[in-house]
Order: structure tokens, then sequence, then C-alpha cells
């Protein structure tokens, strides 16, 4: 179901990882995305596949920009080095009740306490990608289950160009999606896209809702 290689990349790569995504500016590209955002009061955010936090720390500067402080802010990740730093962020930021947990994300079913849901948000930056392609869809799904009525995921993921495809997919062994592609997965895991367009240069955002279906 995955590159059986993924989890033991960032395990050991972990360091590269956070080094790359320091010169290249990750977070702060992350934190200019989500100034867009007018995040409610006591927001309950999701970060799936949280790394190190890269994601959760652009959110937090965010909400303390709009000097709102969230209900909770969950993080999982399969690779214990990333959750460890993690950790040490959420004990460092008590006001935004963070919390992290190692999971896979292809189980959240049966990894993910049951207490982890109706997220105002699930969002998820550079980890879908690591899925066999046929896997993100029932991901997808996974995910969206745990999201509040109104909630909304948001998904950061490779774009197939021909430089991803040398760097993400030969160097990092990441799949990159084209736009065709992207839509017909979000159909099949039960999402509404609401916006779909190029991320910096690496990527694709979708910002997406459950498509609940009319019962007549
Ligand atoms: C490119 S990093 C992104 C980390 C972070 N979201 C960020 O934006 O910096 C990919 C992360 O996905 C995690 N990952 C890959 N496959 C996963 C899986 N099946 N379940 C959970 N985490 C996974 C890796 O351990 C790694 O921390």
């Amino acid at each position: 179901m995955q590159k059986p290689d993924i989890h033991r990349l960032y395990t050991t790569r972990h360091h590269a990882y956070a080094t790359m995504i320091k010169l290249v500016g990750h977070e702060a590209m992350l934190t200019k995305y989500f100034q867009r955002i007018a995040f409610p009061d006591d927001v309950r955010v999701l970060d799936a596949g949280c790394g190190a936090g890269a994601l959760t720390k652009s959110v937090c500067t965010v909400l303390d920009e709009q000097k709102i402080q969230a209900e909770c802010i969950h993080g999982f990740d399969f690779s214990a080095p990333a959750v460890q730093d993690y950790a040490t962020f959420a004990a460092q930021h008590p006001e935004h009740h963070i919390a992290v947990t190692q999971c896979d994300a292809r189980v959240i079913d049966s990894g993910l306490s049951l207490h982890w849901k109706n997220y105002d948000y699930i969002l998820s930056s550079g980890m879908l990608e690591y899925l066999d392609k046929t896997a993100l869809a029932p991901t997808l799904k996974q995910l969206a289950s745990r999201l509040h009525v109104h909630g909304k995921i948001i998904v950061f993921i490779s774009r197939n160009t021909w430089l991803n495809k040398l760097f993400l997919e030969k160097i990092w062994q990441a799949n990159t999606y084209t736009e065709t592609e992207l839509r017909a997965v979000f159909q099949t895991a039960g999402l509404k896209i609401q916006q779909l367009r190029p991320f910096r240069t690496w990527g694709y955002v979708i910002e997406a809702t459950q498509s609940f279906k009319q019962i007549d």
C-alpha cells in the first residue's frame, strides 16, 4: 500500500527534511496561505502527517495574529522523531491545546482516538503524496469522516511537473499529481472541491468539504 521505505526515509532523513524546509521558507508560505482564512473562536484543527509541525506552527502564528485560541490542534504522523519534535513545540504553546500522536494515515479508523473528530479544519501538507495512488481516496475518506459537518479539508500535495518528477519523485520518493487525477480522487472520496490551484512551485492546494447527497 505504500513504498516500504517511506517510514525509514522520514525516520532517518528527518533532519535533512527540516533543513530543506527552512531553506525554502515552507512555514512562511503556509502562514501566508492561512492568513486568508478567518478562523472561528475555539477552532478545532487536525494536522494530518504533521511532521515536526511546520503547518501547525504556521496556523498558530495566524491564530495569534487573529487573537484566537484553538479549542484544540491535533497532529499525527508515523515518524517517531517527527512526533517527538512536534511534542516539544506543543509543550511550549499550551494556549492552543496542541496534542500529537503516532499514527499511520492509512489506518486512521483504528489508529486515531475516537475523540479526535469534529474538526473545523483538517489540514495536510506534503504527506498524502507518500501513499500509493490507490490509497489516496480511501485515506481522504477516512480523514473526512473526522470533519465537523461544516468543516473543511485543505490539502497541499505535490504537482506533476518535470522538475517535481525529478526532485520529489526521485529524491523524496513522493508521487506527483495532475489536476485531473486530483479531481477524480476527491470525487471518489466523497469530497466536493471548492478550490484547486497551484501552490508555489511544488504543489497544488485543494480546499474541499464533504459532499452530502440529498436524500429524497
Ligand atoms: C514532507 S513531510 C511533511 C511534514 C509536514 N506536514 C510539513 O508540512 O512540513 C511528510 C511527512 O509525512 C509523514 N508520512 C508519510 N506517510 C505517512 C503515513 N502513511 N502516515 C502518517 N504519516 C506519514 C512523514 O513521516 C513526514 O513527516
